[in-house]
């Protein structure tokens, strides 16, 4: 089984990217299943659209995680109800609507995946400790599924290294996204579980996490700016 992870698509760079280079990509590599993390994926760079998301699965793609910015697109709470392949953060406070788990066949195989959202520096959420530990009495890996994949979508390093060995020998994979800056520190774990604190963005690299890069630093320096928007070379 291959199964291939994007880290978090930004803007419009971003997605074109992925619709030019991930059907080849997939056919190079033999690649079973892809999950790739939009909740950059609107053009102004917050939350996803519904033609986004429908474009993102004619390009190849099976499932589409997601994060804080994951309601900032209004039509997103209406779509999620209805699109199993769209994940929000299991640990969101009861009421939202849509999913954070679910699990897809492929072939023969079960693959679970498992969107999760830090507490530190992030939105209110509930504590992404015990909701993994409510997880993880309830699902088995090689019982109710072949493969688990947990995109965790955090801020900070530590917490993420942490609910990697939380999900050692229990998960698949464990990947952070959010930060869009991937870290070199792709390895497998002691009981068997592949991990990378964060997988990086599909985006423009001349840019800061995505974002124009002088107005971003017009911001920092709080000289004349607008609201962040995505930076639009090639990704
Ligand atoms: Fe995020």
């Amino acid at each position: 089984m291959k199964i291939f992870f994007l880290g978090d698509i930004v803007g419009r760079s971003g997605c074109l990217s992925v619709k030019k280079n991930l059907h080849k990509i997939i056919k190079k590599n033999d690649i079973n299943f892809v999950i790739v993390n939009g909740e950059n994926a609107a053009d102004n760079g917050l939350g996803i659209t519904e033609k986004i998301t429908n474009e993102l699965f004619d390009s190849g793609v099976q499932v589409i995680t997601t994060g804080n910015h994951v309601w900032d697109q209004k039509e997103t709470a209406k779509l999620i109800e209805n699109e199993k392949r769209l994940l929000r953060p299991n640990n969101l406070s009861s009421g939202y609507p849509g999913n954070g788990f679910e699990i897809f066949k492929v072939g023969d195989f079960k693959i679970g995946v498992l969107n999760l959202m830090g507490n530190i520096f992030m939105k209110k959420c509930e504590d992404v400790f015990q909701e993994s530990i409510n997880f993880l009495s309830k699902y088995k890996l090689k019982k109710d599924f072949d493969f688990l994949v947990v995109d965790f979508h955090g801020e900070i390093t530590s917490e993420k290294m942490a609910i990697g060995h939380l999900f050692d020998g229990k998960a698949s994979l464990v990947v952070g996204t959010h930060t869009h800056v991937p870290t070199n520190d792709t390895r497998i774990l002691s009981k068997g579980t592949a991990y990378q604190t964060d997988a990086g963005m599909c985006g423009d690299y001349n840019s800061v996490i995505g974002m124009d890069k002088n107005n971003s630093l017009n911001r920092f320096m709080k000289k004349n700016s607008v609201k962040h928007f995505p930076s639009e070379g090639e990704a």
